[in-house]
């Protein structure tokens, strides 16, 4: 089968390739067999293959933090999944054609979700969730304030925003986004720079805002920060700049702003293989209806991982770039 080998960690598109590697075998007990049908290319795959991940595994090392996949077999005991049904896998090692996984990580979706939308279920509907959910005590009318506004975390976090009532400032590197975000139901959309604070309290009539949501890091984390009422929280949860967050000594200690993290397995981690199930279950119902959507600007088969990963790093993209390793989907 083909699978996605790195030899070595350094720049992904020198460094991954297309393999040929032995079948993965039949599930034993509690296993199940899947199909990979299509993978998206994230940020933090792309840190993975660049060895600058919190995961360096031993090399070769196969990338790739989620996938949506067909279960071709199960082993004794299973049953909450059978041959035919849709799955997501809570294991990494997916940038391959076939997977053989505990039963438990196999997370059964809908039949008839979208098979691209369906590849990127794992990580980033859940993380726009639960930094909505889980920082911040936010109530209907509230304010937040979020950079890269246009990823897919961001316009996911705009619509489950939007849908519980709260409202959003987008901040992006860009004007020409402003239309695409506020269709998506943005309020108000500001494009980021020295005098951030100002233009966004001018913008908001002086929102008082409690919750700022940085996926850039480096001094984007801090111009969010003066961006917050006093004692309004700073969530980092990214770092695009490849930058540690700084945050200003008056955010900190005058103004008693403070800055804390997240990483969606640690949240995951505080709850229970139900509630865990019941989280995807809502937000692959929200994709399958259409109502929760990320764009993808284009589908690679596997054998061209290099072309893929090359063009997943470009900036101003219109969408996530996916690779399909059974064909086309
Ligand atoms: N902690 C967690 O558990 C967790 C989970 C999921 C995602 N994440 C993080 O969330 C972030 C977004 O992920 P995604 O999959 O939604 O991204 P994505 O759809 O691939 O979009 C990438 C975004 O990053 C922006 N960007 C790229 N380089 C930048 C730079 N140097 N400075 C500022 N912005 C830059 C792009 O803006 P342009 O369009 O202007 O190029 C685009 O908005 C990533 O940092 C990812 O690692 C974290």
């Amino acid at each position: 089968m083909k699978q996605v080998l790195l030899d070595a960690y350094g720049v992904p598109e020198d460094v991954a390739r297309c393999a040929e590697t032995a079948d993965v075998g039949a599930p034993g007990a509690g296993e199940v067999v899947f199909d990979v049908l299509a993978f998206p290319i994230n940020p933090a795959d792309v840190w993975f293959c660049k060895g600058n991940y919190r995961l360096k595994p031993p090399l070769p090392a196969t990338p790739g933090a989620e996938c949506v996949g067909r279960v071709t077999a199960v082993g004794a005991g299973v049953v909450h999944v059978k041959p035919g049904d849709l799955v997501i896998n809570l294991q990494r090692e997916n940038w391959t054609q076939k997977r053989r996984v505990k039963a438990e990580d196999a997370i059964p979706l809908p039949a008839d979700i979208d098979l691209r939308q369906a590849a990127m279920v794992r990580i980033n509907p859940p993380t726009a969730l639960l930094l909505l959910s889980d920082i911040v005590d936010l109530k209907p009318g509230d304010w937040v304030i979020q950079n890269v506004a246009n990823s897919a975390v961001g316009k996911l976090l705009i619509k489950l925003a939007a849908a519980r009532g709260l409202r959003t400032v987008n901040v992006v590197r860009r004007e020409s986004l402003f239309a695409e975000l506020k269709a998506l139901g943005a309020d108000v959309c500001v494009v980021d720079g020295p005098d951030l604070a100002a233009r966004v309290e001018a913008a908001t009539g002086g929102a008082r805002i409690m919750l700022g949501i940085d996926a850039v890091a480096g001094a984007a984390t801090a111009r969010l920060g003066a961006c917050l009422a006093n004692h309004g929280t700073v969530c980092n949860y990214g770092s695009m700049t490849g930058e540690d967050p700084v945050m200003g000594r008056n955010e900190i200690i005058y103004r008693g702003v403070t800055l804390t993290g997240f990483m969606l397995g640690r949240f995951m981690a505080k709850r229970s293989l139900e509630q865990i199930r019941a989280i995807y279950a809502d937000l692959a119902g929200q994709i399958r209806s259409g109502v929760l959507n990320a764009p993808v600007e284009q589908v690679y088969p596997i054998g061209d991982i290099k072309t893929a990963l090359a063009h997943a790093q470009r900036g101003e993209r219109g969408g996530k770039i996916l690779v399909a390793p059974n064909g086309p989907v």
